[in-house]
């Protein structure tokens, strides 16, 4: 391998930056990605890596991350701009072996930092590396139109969004059958939300900020972007059905829910079933 960017880990990180782009998902600077890296990728990579910058505190903490390495799109930094300029767009990160602070190792270059909500990846990783033993990979935040709209209208309860979601595709259920997360609006970029939103994903795989964007996890990019992709998909059928101002005559009930279930062989989230 002569780049890095040949490596399969920053292949597909580069692909899903571009995908989450062509959504729409990204005006400016919105969203961002986080991957935390194999040892085979760390080996992959490492000789393409710099003088370790500095090491950066966070204000949270996860000793099962310690160590890990992690590829991160950069604060600030556009979504549409990753696939031509990577160097400035991304960087990789490695946490000390206090679980508490990052240190860059490649790219961010010219005074770049990790996206600012890096303490929410990071509490994400930690609590969705644990629910998984260890193959969740990828954390994704994206700001997806239509689910962003619900939140205006739908009461911010788990409840409300999941039976909202798996009643507006069949997939669903199938797909996130935990249901969602939601959390109130709260300032994004720091501790408090980090904590708040990875509360939700020790249950969930998705979190929704209200007013704000979605959360994604998954073991690789092809699941996680299928999750958010089906959220959000599911989200804009209902505003559709929403916007005929039509009444709805009939949905997925929740004797088809339990049926849809049974029949893939996942287990519902009975909390949210009548
Ligand atoms: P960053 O540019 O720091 O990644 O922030 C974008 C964003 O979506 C904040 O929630
Ligand atoms: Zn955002």
């Amino acid at each position: 391998m002569t780049d890095i960017l040949q490596a399969p880990a920053m292949r597909g990180f580069i692909r899903m930056c571009m995908d989450g782009w062509d959504r729409g998902w990204h005006e400016r600077n919105g969203g961002n990605l986080t991957y935390r890296m194999t040892d085979e990728d760390v080996v992959q990579c490492r000789t393409f890596f710099k003088a370790p910058g500095p090491w950066v505190m966070m204000d949270v903490q996860a000793e099962n991350l310690a160590g890990e390495y992690f590829i991160t799109t950069g604060s600030g930094k556009y979504f549409r701009n990753v696939e031509p300029d990577p160097v400035h767009s991304l960087g990789i990160v490695e946490i000390n072996e206090n679980g508490n602070a990052w240190r860059i190792v490649w790219g961010l270059e010219d005074g770049g930092k990790p996206t600012s909500e890096f303490p929410s990846h990071f509490m994400n990783h930690s609590v969705r590396k644990t629910a998984t033993n260890g193959a969740n990979r990828v954390i994704y935040h994206c700001h997806a139109t239509n689910i962003i709209a619900l939140t205006y209208i739908l009461p911010l309860t788990d409840r409300d969004f999941s039976r909202a979601l798996w009643q507006s595709a069949t997939e669903c259920p199938v797909v996130f059958p935990e249901g969602v997360g939601v959390c109130p609006w709260m300032v994004p970029g720091g501790a408090d939300i980090a904590k708040a939103t990875s509360e939700k994903m020790k249950t969930y795989q998705a979190a929704i900020w209200a007013q704000h964007g979605l959360f994604a996890s998954g073991p690789d990019f092809d699941t996680t972007f299928g999750l958010a992709h089906t959220i959000e998909k599911s989200a804009e059928i209902y505003w559709k059905v929403l916007a005929t101002g039509q009444p709805i005559r009939q949905t997925i009930t929740d004797e088809v829910l339990r049926a849809i279930a049974k029949d893939f062989n996942v287990v519902l989230n009975e909390a949210f079933l009548n």
